[in-house]
């Protein structure tokens, strides 16, 4: 356990901020957590690798940061392996301990930032997978009660960037470890993904061959937070019903937008905010990056606040542009 008093948030958090926090609580034995949990009365954020919050001002109250750490497999058939992994698990070297032992279902995933602890709350996805395909379920505590729970796939409502921790147990749980069920064999690859279909259409997949893939994929489009902080898409691709998705069409015949069901589309925000003029636009210290402006950097000095006014700028851009209100996917505090 490490303590840490009003000291810098920089370093727990991937836009690299620097804010004050109050108390930071390192945990690396989750049997700690009901004792500093009882004596606390302030306000408590759970934090994992900081890779989608945005900190605009001190934050005074108590930060947990889980850093437990371990899997194992808890159950397997001739097909599949269920695993158990603690919250404070890198996620993407969790990915490469999958890959190296040819367990399938979290290739697409490969790369993404952050804790296991924080994949559930925002059900991570990349390259047309979600979270929510391999998930099993989370076991953890309730923040008020200290109450143990473990919640199956359909409790934790999934759906696009979200799940029932960002909406009605929003800061009341701290989930501590996950538990997914990967494929030994008989993987079911999904390559649909236009830009994974272009370069693997005509090879043997594999799992290593995917994750490669994507892993080159999202290096040359995503930056590398330890030379631009930045908490990968900013928003979320806005969703519209098909009335309006018409009209737009009507309007702008090159938007980019993919068929949810009958209903609705998922317009590309990248894109609304490419025509907007965004692309490579720069203030001060804050700018979009120049391969993908769904995401807004710090280009080392900027402060939560700069931060956030440029993408409330872009935000209103694009409202009066194409009257869509895009909605942020990162946290803001
Ligand atoms: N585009 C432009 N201009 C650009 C770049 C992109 O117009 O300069 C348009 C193009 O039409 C392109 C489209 O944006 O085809 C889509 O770009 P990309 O494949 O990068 O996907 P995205 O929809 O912008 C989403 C996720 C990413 C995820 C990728 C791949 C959201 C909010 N974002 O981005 O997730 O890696 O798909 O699956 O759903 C994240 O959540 O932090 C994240 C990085």
């Amino acid at each position: 356990m490490k303590i840490h008093r009003n000291s810098s948030l920089k370093k727990f958090n991937t836009f690299n901020v620097d804010e004050l926090a109050q108390l930071i609580i390192e945990i690396d034995n989750i049997s700690d957590l009901p004792n500093i949990l009882s004596n606390k009365k302030d306000e408590i954020l759970v934090l994992g690798g900081g890779s989608n919050i945005l900190f605009t001002k001190p934050y005074n109250g108590l930060i947990i940061n889980l850093k437990n750490k371990g899997k194992k497999i808890i159950q397997e058939d001739e097909n599949t392996v269920l695993v158990e992994v603690s919250a404070g698990e890198n996620w993407h070297e969790f990915v490469l301990w999958a890959i190296k032992n040819n367990f399938g279902g979290l290739e697409n995933l490969s790369l993404i930032p952050g804790n296991l602890g924080a994949a559930p709350i925002q059900n991570i996805g990349a390259y047309g997978v979600e979270l929510k395909d391999i998930f099993y379920s989370c076991k953890g505590l309730m923040l008020d009660t200290l109450s143990e729970f473990e919640f199956k796939k359909t409790e934790c409502k999934f759906d696009y960037r979200t799940s029932i921790f960002k909406s009605t147990l929003k800061n009341k749980t701290v989930i501590t470890s996950v538990k997914l069920i990967l494929t030994k064999s008989k993987h079911n690859f999904n390559i649909d993904y236009k830009d994974l279909n272009i370069n693997l259409q005509d090879t043997e997949l594999s799992v290593k061959k995917i994750s490669d893939e994507v892993i080159k994929i999202r290096t040359s489009k995503l930056p590398n937070p330890k030379f631009f902080g930045n908490c990968g898409s900013f928003f979320k691709n806005p969703i519209v019903n098909s009335d309006t998705y018409k009209s737009l069409l009507d309007k702008f015949p090159n938007i980019p937008a993919h068929k949810i069901d009958e209903d609705n589309y998922k317009i590309s925000a990248a894109w609304l905010i490419d025509q907007s003029g965004f692309k490579n636009k720069k203030d001060k210290n804050v700018g979009v990056y120049e391969n993908q402006p769904l995401v807004i950097i710090n280009n080392g000095k900027a402060t939560g606040k700069e931060l956030l006014n440029f993408a409330l700028n872009i935000k209103e851009t694009i409202y009066n542009n194409f009257e869509i209100e895009l909605e942020e996917e990162v946290i803001i505090m």
